[in-house]
């Protein structure tokens, strides 16, 4: 039952603790500007006086012409903390350009609601301001990232959304990205994030600025179902096709891809490519075909198949190949 932590993990998850920066945010939303007019924004995860998220559409209200934004926290009611899943309170924010925003000390002026229950977003209130909402923005927690996604889909939402490059395999997620419902927005990589004051120091991808912990996580980006520029640009790599350098799968009847700078652009046939080239995919260019990672059990992958017994990746000389996605030349197909 959603929102019910009987069921659901009462435990704080120590992967979801990651808190976006402002530059993150706006470098990620500059390639959006045209999307906000007159549109009501949510971000669902978000402690609301210390979410970036919150900030940045409160900033940038009268450059994107925005209608309203609500931010919802979970498990928070001391607003200006980040959430320490405490309490069963939670509260919420609303603003709608009303109290013009002019520096920091403004967002203490915006008022601080109670919500009745805990802000889970899978709550019935929380359901209720999604409704209300036209695009949804934030970084929801990982540990429930299938859900969050599912949600959105389901009541037809724009949305903006953190995630990890892994999620891309999800059952809830593959089909959609095949079905260009939902592909990656412009930025990916490695970022730095915010960690609570108790998160552990580590030796690598770690630092302490100004007394705030962050920590570096990578294979990071952006799912939306926006449209970008980046989506309608055609790649070039300026390779060829060479027999001798595409190997073909024992498993699979398509050539191996290491790197999407590699792509042959003459290659009329299936290619496994890695993941990143989701980041690049212009779907008036290539279609994707499916997937080498998980049991991909479409048809067109069936019929690909030419060892029916090794199902899950790729294989080379007998040498399993990371997870590649299946693509083709547009036009191609037979
Ligand atoms: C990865 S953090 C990101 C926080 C914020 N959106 C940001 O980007 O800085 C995920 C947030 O989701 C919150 N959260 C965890 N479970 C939730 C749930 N069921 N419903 C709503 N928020 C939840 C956590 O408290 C945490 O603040």
């Amino acid at each position: 039952m959603p929102g019910n932590d009987n069921v659901h993990n009462s435990k704080k998850n120590k992967l979801d603790e990651f808190y976006t920066s402002l530059q993150l945010i706006e470098n990620e939303l500059k390639h959006y500007r045209n999307h906000f007019k007159n549109k009501i924004v949510l971000c669902n995860c978000d402690d609301p006086r210390v979410s970036n998220f919150f900030r940045y559409f409160v900033m940038f209200f009268d450059v994107l012409e925005l209608k309203k934004v609500i931010a919802t926290c979970y498990k928070n009611d001391d607003a200006d903390l980040f959430s320490q899943e405490s309490t069963e309170k939670a509260v919420y924010l609303e603003y709608d350009g009303t109290i013009k925003y002019t520096g920091e000390e403004d967002f203490a002026k915006i008022p601080c609601k109670e919500l009745k229950g805990n802000g889970d977003f899978r709550s019935k209130e929380c359901i209720e301001f999604l409704k209300q909402a036209d695009i949804v923005v934030t970084n929801p927690p990982f540990s429930l990232f299938r859900e969050y996604i599912t949600q959105l889909v389901e009541n037809k939402k724009d949305f903006l959304i953190l995630g990890n490059m892994n999620a891309i395999f999800y059952a809830e997620i593959f089909p959609l990205i095949k079905n260009n419902k939902l592909w990656l927005g412009n930025n990916s990589g490695h970022f730095w994030f915010q960690v609570p004051d108790s998160y552990e120091e580590k030796a690598t991808d770690f630092k302490i600025e100004n007394g705030i912990k962050y920590r570096r996580m990578g294979n990071i980006c952006w799912f939306t179902n926006l449209d970008l520029q980046k989506r309608h640009e055609i790649m070039e790599t300026g390779k060829k096709y060479i027999e001798s350098e595409y190997p073909k799968y024992d498993n699979y009847n398509a050539i191996n891809v290491d790197k999407t700078v590699d792509i042959p652009m003459d290659y009329d046939g299936v290619m496994g490519v890695p993941i990143t080239f989701l980041a690049k995919h212009n779907p008036e260019q290539f279609r994707i075909v499916g997937e080498t990672h998980i049991s991909d059990t479409s048809e067109e992958v069936e019929a690909l198949r030419t060892d029916k017994n090794r199902r899950h990746g790729g294989f080379i000389n007998g040498k399993s190949i990371y997870a590649r996605i299946l693509i083709q030349k547009i036009g191609k197909q037979k």
